[in-house]
């Protein structure tokens, strides 16, 4: 095995995030900030003042960018890893819970998004039927993730073959409609390519000095009679 990577199923990525110095790693976005605000984008023009559940919501890096844009009336961020809530601003409402069963009521919220954790699971169906019972009607649902057409991941797999990338599961467009609930409608499914600087990457790879990455951006809608 790769030296700090996690194999198995859900109790050794249970142990993977409860690691402090790995929490502190997440507080920065790093290449991952052109997509989360392409994400914050979007719910500025949602949310009106509603509620915004944020699940895995890791130490708080999309929450750092989220005030400049979007106010919502209340933010909650659900992990199930105490190192890294502890980490998160207090403006944001901690909540100690697994995104495959979430603490709350149903339509409970007016967002509820998924940002760069799914692709640790083979099967997610379970995390998207949670996100569809506890989201109102005409609210939304937004899932955000690496995908299978990126190049850092690509290289990554041509460095270690499948030991390392065999554990994150990456998807593409089609590849994830399989799992995403008949209840919601889809707005969006796709790709968004950013070109990053390989500088401030803290990777245990020989990169390029510039990378395109690709990360897969879904946006649900709850119809009502749903
Ligand atoms: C890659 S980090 C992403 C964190 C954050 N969303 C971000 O973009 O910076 C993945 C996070 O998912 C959390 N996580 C993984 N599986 C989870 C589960 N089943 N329930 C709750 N949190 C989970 C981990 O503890 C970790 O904080």
């Amino acid at each position: 095995m790769v030296d700090g990577y996690f194999t198995g199923g859900k109790e050794s990525l249970f142990d993977y995030w409860q690691d402090p110095e790995r929490a502190k790693k997440f507080k920065s976005g790093g290449s991952r900030v052109s997509a989360v605000r392409y994400l914050l984008n979007k719910a500025e023009v949602e949310i009106h003042q509603g509620t915004w559940i944020d699940t895995a919501i890791g130490a708080g890096f999309v929450q750092s960018q989220l005030f400049q844009t979007v106010e919502p009336s209340l933010l909650v961020g659900v992990d199930f890893s105490r190192p890294m809530l502890e980490l998160v601003d207090s403006e944001v409402e901690r909540v100690l819970g697994s995104t495959f069963s979430l603490p709350f009521r149903k339509e409970s919220s007016t967002i509820v998004t998924n940002i760069f954790c799914l692709s640790d699971y083979p099967d997610p169906s379970t995390a998207f039927e949670e996100y569809a019972r506890v989201v109102k009607t005409g609210g939304i649902v937004m899932f955000l993730d690496y995908s299978s057409e990126d190049e850092y991941w690509t290289l990554r797999q041509q460095a270690h073959s499948e030991e390392v990338v065999g554990n994150i599961n990456l998807r593409n467009p089609d590849t994830i409609k399989q799992f995403l609930p008949k209840m919601l409608r889809v707005v969006l499914n796709i790709i968004l390519e950013a070109e990053t600087s390989t500088d401030s990457f803290d990777s245990r790879i020989e990169l390029p000095g510039t990378l395109k990455r690709a990360f897969l951006f879904v946006e649900l809608y709850k119809p009502r009679g749903s």
